[in-house]
């Protein structure tokens, strides 16, 4: 069971996503040139991407691995180059239809499967693997870990997920920022202090066969996010 708070934020996303960013985001992820902040956020997702197949078997034949916000589909396909089976799920039918459009055709012994819809949808069965990168972020502490222990459910091996560390210099651009008008401004990210995040997952019942793994924060310009690991035990 979803939250209403989920789903109202969900709505906001897959309007933001597919229609005021999807320009910018296509070009965020592409090699298109891009201004000197973008350049910062560009360098700090990659950085957080490698981190999150780091933390990954670099032999995904046979694993199937679910791309939870998979957007523009860059992890998908890295993880496909490994043989996985990988189901690649986002909100926006626009960034879906252009990770479609950029996935090579030839991913070896590898898949993806791109989807439209929820990354909770219990519908996409089980899985070896769940990385759901930045795609969290903007949905409040609470809903965030029941939405990482409801991935969890599903998973045999690890989460992977990352969330914005409620640091002293995100609060206050957070507060600042909520000081502009509404507008094509997107959803908030709502900044979770780490140790707060890991009260709510360690109070989630359906977590008690999971642990804490690896944790490391990027801190690029104007991208701060930080991956954690939570694996079977
Ligand atoms: C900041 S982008 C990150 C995209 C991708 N993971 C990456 O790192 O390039 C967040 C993405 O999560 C997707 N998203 C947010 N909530 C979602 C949900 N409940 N189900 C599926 N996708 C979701 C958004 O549509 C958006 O494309």
């Amino acid at each position: 069971m979803t939250t209403l708070s989920y789903q109202t934020r969900r709505g906001q996303l897959q309007t933001y996503f597919d229609r005021t960013a999807v320009d910018a985001w296509a070009r965020l992820t592409s090699d298109a040139p891009v201004g000197s902040i973008r350049a910062t956020v560009r360098a700090g997702r990659t950085a957080m991407r490698n981190t999150l197949l780091s933390w990954l078997p670099s032999d995904l034949r046979g694993a199937r691995l679910l791309d939870a916000g998979c957007g523009t589909g860059a992890l998908a396909v890295e993880v496909a180059r490994r043989g996985a089976e990988v189901v690649a799920i986002d909100l926006s039918p626009k960034l879906v239809g252009l990770a479609r459009e950029r996935a090579p055709s030839d991913l070896g012994q590898g898949s993806i499967d791109f989807r439209v819809g929820d990354l909770l949808d219990p519908s996409l069965g089980r899985y070896d693997f769940v990385v759901a990168m930045d795609s969290l972020i903007h949905y409040e502490a609470r809903d965030m870990s029941r939405v990482v222990t409801g991935l969890a459910q599903r998973t045999s091996s690890s989460v992977l997920f990352t969330f914005a560390p409620r640091t002293a210099l995100l609060g206050f651009m957070h507060s600042v920022g909520k000081l502009f008008p509404r507008g094509d401004r997107a959803p908030a990210i709502e900044p979770v202090a780490e140790p707060r995040i890991v009260k709510l997952l360690g109070s989630e019942p359906g977590l008690e066969l999971w642990q804490r793994g690896r944790t490391k924060r990027i801190a690029s310009g104007f991208y701060i996010s930080q991956a954690l690991e939570l694996t079977s035990l």
